[in-house]
């Protein structure tokens, strides 16, 4: 059952290869001084950095420039940048990269006028938000995490391992996303397969909840065969357009709350993946490959019917003669045979868990309901140790 909701989404978009043209245009809606946020330097390297930097200055712009942003960024980057918005008196941030700088820039956003310590507020409590916010604008270099066009913030605090998601309000989505899948061309394959996983995973966390069949589960059997048809042209093309350009379209619908609409939502993947991160800082996507095979063959007899028809609908198994375990088994081997394809890490050791962890990312895990069982820790324990075997 759909139930009832209210759907808006504020975030407007520029999509394909001429996107940046309408920088100059959404420029002129806000104040001088703009926030240039960006990470380690590819955006030097591919050239994005000059294009932008000469709208802004064409556009009359003061540019304040917060750079270094890391994956996973962390609490000690975010007072970094709160400190460099609040004195320059910023009225717009303006993020060129990944879903860290978007994450980011909205975790600035909302902070750099709070009166208490952000981290606290924000993250360690999820309050919300009763303080001034800066706009955001992003310029997304690499489709993944859909922070493009959602309210997520994630931030990393080292110290004591928890990093942690908060899902903002619709006053902290960004105002405007450029999205030129050329954009991505420039990414590792590393990266563009971990995202690519990142947009799979999205979708599955929405997709395995609730038992009901509803238009949302149809959209999000329409987005998981465009993105494996996508991706797999990517892998052995990473310049073809029309590949590059729907993955990019994809990952912002997988996570840009329509499809969540009518789902109670599982998000288990994400909260043992975001454990790892914490502890290992590893590559947000492959936190999600490390745990997800192991997970889903732990849940699927729980719900079942819906394994089945993931198994038909997206891996295009032929149910005949065959029992319902058995069509649920072939579709995550199915899975499974593809994110080996991509050449996803799916041990979590090599991402640097080792066995001392394993309860210590149990306890940070934020257990969730949503989904088709609510996991105990040594359940954690053992996704991980299945992982490392
Ligand atoms: O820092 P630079 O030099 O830009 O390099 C980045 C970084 O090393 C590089 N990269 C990005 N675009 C590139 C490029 N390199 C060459 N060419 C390009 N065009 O890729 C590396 C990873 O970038 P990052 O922004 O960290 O990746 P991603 O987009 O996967 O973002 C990951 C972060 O988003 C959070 C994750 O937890 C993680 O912290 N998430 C945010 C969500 C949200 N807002 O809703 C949901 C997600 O589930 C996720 O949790
Ligand atoms: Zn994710």
């Amino acid at each position: 059952m759909l139930g009832n909701f209210k759907y808006s989404n504020p975030t407007t978009l520029y999509f394909g290869e001429n996107a940046l043209d309408y920088l100059k245009e959404e420029l002129s809606n806000y104040g001088k001084n703009i926030m240039l946020v960006y990470g380690g330097g590819s955006i030097k390297k591919n050239g994005i950095y000059d294009d932008v930097v000469a709208i802004l200055k064409d556009s009359g712009k003061n540019i304040f420039e917060d750079a270094g942003v890391m994956p996973n960024p962390t609490v000690e980057k975010l007072y970094e940048g709160c400190k460099i918005a609040k004195d320059n008196n910023i009225d717009l941030i303006l993020s060129v990269g990944g879903g860290s700088c978007c994450d980011y820039s909205k975790a600035v956003s909302v902070s750099a006028y709070a009166e208490d310590d952000p981290w606290e507020k924000y993250f360690a409590r999820m309050e919300e938000v009763d303080n001034k916010i800066i706009p955001v604008g992003c310029i997304l270099t690499m489709a993944g995490t859909g922070s493009e066009m959602n309210g997520g913030s994630v931030i990393t605090n080292p110290e004591t391992k928890q990093k942690i998601g908060h899902v903002f309000g619709e006053n902290v989505f960004p105002k405007f996303s450029i999205l030129n899948p050329t954009y991505t061309y420039s990414l590792p394959k590393y990266q563009m397969v971990a995202g690519f996983f990142d947009i799979m995973s999205h979708i599955l966390e929405q997709y395995f909840s609730d038992s009901d069949d509803n238009t949302s589960d149809y959209i999000m059997e329409g987005l998981l065969r465009s993105l494996i048809h996508s991706s797999r042209i990517a892998v052995d093309n990473p310049t073809d357009y029309d590949a590059r350009s729907n993955i990019m379209w994809t990952a912002t619908w997988a996570l840009n709350t329509l499809v969540a609409k009518g789902k109670t939502t599982d998000w288990m993947v994400h909260m043992i993946g975001q454990s790892i991160g914490a502890y290992t800082d590893a590559t947000h996507g492959m936190t999600l490959a490390a745990v997800s095979m192991s997970y889903y063959r732990l849940i699927m007899p729980h719900g079942l019917e819906k394994f089945k028809r993931y198994a038909i609908n997206v891996w295009d198994i032929n149910p005949e003669g065959k029992s319902d375990e058995q069509i649920a088994n072939e579709g995550l081997d199915a899975m499974e045979a593809y994110m080996n394809e991509l050449g996803l890490v799916m041990d979590a050791k090599v991402l640097g868990v080792t066995d001392k962890m394993l309860d210590g990312i149990a306890d940070g895990t934020f257990i969730s309901s949503g989904g088709y069982k609510t996991l105990t820790h040594e359940d954690i324990v053992n996704i991980l140790k299945e992982s490392m075997k």
